[in-house]
């Protein structure tokens, strides 16, 4: 606070944390809410508490009538006038940052009076989420949600004094605009002046700061609100912060140096930070995730190799499908024990993820018992024990688990599963760091092998690597999966933090991926037809980029749930608890847009 500037004209000559040894003397006004009343008989205290901390009242030489405090009711809104004085050494609180002195108070006046409240935010009783969702106000005065909202705003302010710094200009983009996909369904909005046609709120201003590219603005950003209709997760809200970037004539490394000084910036991290990069490829053979907690290290392996002809014929068949896949990792017997009812359980681990089981077999002075090791021959177990430790496992006594899957994903999303149970199971995240990751080389298409159709894995916009060019111009969809592109994620500590691309800046090239997305040429035209446009008229090569702000802040603020980071956030079924949104829209309104409502 030292270095804020104050003005003239406050109703109060300071705040409820700042009073010290040194102010001792001094006559002073405080105003804030009444966090604690104690009376104890001869002696009256109040803890008066603002968004900065909290003083301690004191009533010796009070002139009024003390009885008159009890009509004060916790969470009332005071102003009082006193002298600050030394607390006896018995009475000094080294937990408080006042805690050393004491307002003995010579006139107090309620501003406002609370009436019971549903909750108190300083209570030792945390009230139910939906409680403290419904009545955010109160809750938003806690010292923990306070702190975040700080944190979020000096986040805000580092990201934008990074992008200054490198000569970036901040310009806004309409909210009410078209659809710009990303993955999600759009949040739509009726237009009255146009009966029966509609907005779309922007998954991102993906489009619009191409345009502002090829508009000449060379390096773009805003910190800009998204809306995405989707599931909602831990770290996902329908509408989330974007710090969003967009640059003229980059280079890839530009982009990595880039987002480097971002996080640098941010993160307040050292000089010398770089940012570990690592392939798709590679990261989903290690971790089976594109967005690992590279905090704590085993590395798991693609071993499906090894079981084809195997006796063990659940994995023989997986090992010669098409798409399958059979994934191992070892867990050392040093990390701490496994019991058996624990092994049994990790099928639950994978279930959500589409995982039939756990196989697995324990390794104790080069034998093996247990789960599948009737089908692990001294060859197998050799070639297992080489390719963990190739992977950076220790070798030794332990377990080994496999996922094994006729679909890849699947096999990846268990393995991923477990290994984030074993990380939380045996406590392998230790200390405070921050573990980044630069990962690059994605495909640009996820492909469905059933419907044979592509999707984005990025969005439309993303450029295909030059040298798989001729393969995305080829025929065979299932080939054509393989295309890589020139999309990046940055990865911290388990959650995806920000992504971007090069972007096509060629209309052909742009026509193309329409059509290898199934639009037909008439629906491309109708919803893009503008930006296919304005891609002929001189598209300078440009890249860019999005941190997700909440997510950063979640970071920083070391918390789980995105919902902490958010001043008024939504809740997982996307509806806010406080104002009863989303809400009937009223008859006159609808007939207004030319809309007509099913009931249900
Ligand atoms: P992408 O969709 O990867 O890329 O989003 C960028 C970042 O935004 C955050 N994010 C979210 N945060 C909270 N709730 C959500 N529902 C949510 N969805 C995404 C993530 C993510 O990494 N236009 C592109 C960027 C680009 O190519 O420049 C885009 O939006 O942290």
């Amino acid at each position: 606070m030292s270095s804020v500037k104050t003005l003239p004209g406050s109703m109060r000559t300071h705040h409820c944390g700042e009073l010290r040894e040194s102010d001792i003397g001094k006559t002073v006004t405080l105003c804030g809410w009444m966090n604690k009343y104690r009376n104890l008989g001869s002696l009256h205290f109040i803890d008066l508490r603002d968004k900065y901390g909290v003083t301690q009242l004191g009533f010796e030489s009070f002139k009024g009538d003390v009885n008159d405090l009890r009509a004060f009711s916790l969470e009332s809104v005071l102003t009082v006038t006193g002298k600050v004085i030394a607390r006896p050494d018995s009475a000094k609180n080294a937990k408080m940052d006042t805690g050393v002195v004491e307002v003995q108070v010579e006139s107090i006046k309620m501003l406002s009076h609370a009436e019971e409240v549903p909750f108190l935010p300083h209570g030792a009783v945390p009230a139910t989420e939906d409680l403290r969702l419904r009545y955010r106000y109160l809750d938003l005065r806690s010292k923990k949600l306070q702190d975040i909202l700080t944190l979020r705003s000096n986040t805000t302010r580092a990201a934008r004094l990074a992008l200054y710094e490198l000569g970036f200009n901040e310009v806004e983009t309409p909210i009410l605009y078209k659809t710009t996909p990303e993955g999600a369904r759009d949040y739509i909005v009726p237009s009255r002046v146009h009966p029966g046609k509609v907005y779309a709120l922007p998954q991102s201003p993906q489009t619009l700061k191409q345009l502002l590219m090829i508009a000449n603005t060379d390096k773009y950003f805003q910190i800009c609100r998204c809306f995405r209709d989707e599931d909602l997760r831990a770290d996902r809200q329908p509408e989330f912060t974007q710090i969003d970037i967009e640059v003229s004539f980059p280079t890839l490394e530009y982009m990595k140096n880039l987002a480097t000084h971002m996080m640098k910036n941010i993160f307040a991290l050292p000089e010398n930070f770089t940012m570990k990069g690592v392939s798709y490829d590679e990261v989903m053979r290690d971790y089976g995730s594109d967005k690992p907690d590279v905090r704590f290290g085993m590395k798991q392996m693609v071993v499906t190799d090894l079981f084809k002809g195997s006796a063990f014929t659940t994995f023989a068949e997986v090992a010669t499908a098409q798409y399958g896949m059979v994934k191992a990792m070892f867990v050392p017997a040093t990390m701490g024990t496994l019991a058996r009812k624990d092994i049994d359980a990790l099928v639950e681990v994978v279930k959500p993820y589409g995982g039939k089981g756990v196989a697995w077999f324990k390794v104790e002075n080069n034998a093996v018992t247990g789960g599948i090791s009737k089908f692990v021959d001294p060859t197998l177990l050799n070639a297992l024990v080489e390719r963990a430790t190739v992977a950076g496992n220790e070798r030794g006594d332990g377990w080994f688990f496999f996922t094994a899957d006729k679909n890849f994903n699947v096999a990846h999303d268990c393995a991923d599963a477990l290994r984030r149970h074993f990380g939380k199971t045996f406590n392998l995240v230790k200390g405070d760091e921050y573990a980044f990751l630069w990962v690059y080389d994605f495909p640009l298409f996820d492909y469905d092998a059933e419907s044979n159709t592509l999707a984005a894995k990025h969005h439309p916009f993303t450029r295909p690597k030059d040298e798989d060019m001729e393969l995305y111009y080829s025929n065979d969809k299932s080939k054509i999966a393989n295309v890589k592109a020139y999309a990046y994620d940055i990865v911290c500590n388990g959650y995806e933090l920000g992504g971007g691309s090069m972007r096509i800046f060629d209309n052909k090239q742009q026509s193309r991926m329409f059509e290898l997305l199934g639009f037909t040429p008439e629906d491309a035209q109708h919803q893009f037809g503008f930006f296919i446009e304005a891609l002929k008229y001189g598209t300078p090569p440009h890249a860019g980029m999005a941190f997700g702000m909440d997510r950063i802040v979640m970071q920083l603020a070391r918390t789980d749930s995105i919902r902490d980071v958010i001043a008024f956030p939504k809740t997982a079924s996307a509806t806010d608890l406080m104002a009863s949104s989303p809400s009937k829209p009223n008859p006159a309104q609808t007939k207004e847009l030319g809309f007509k409502w099913l009931e249900e």
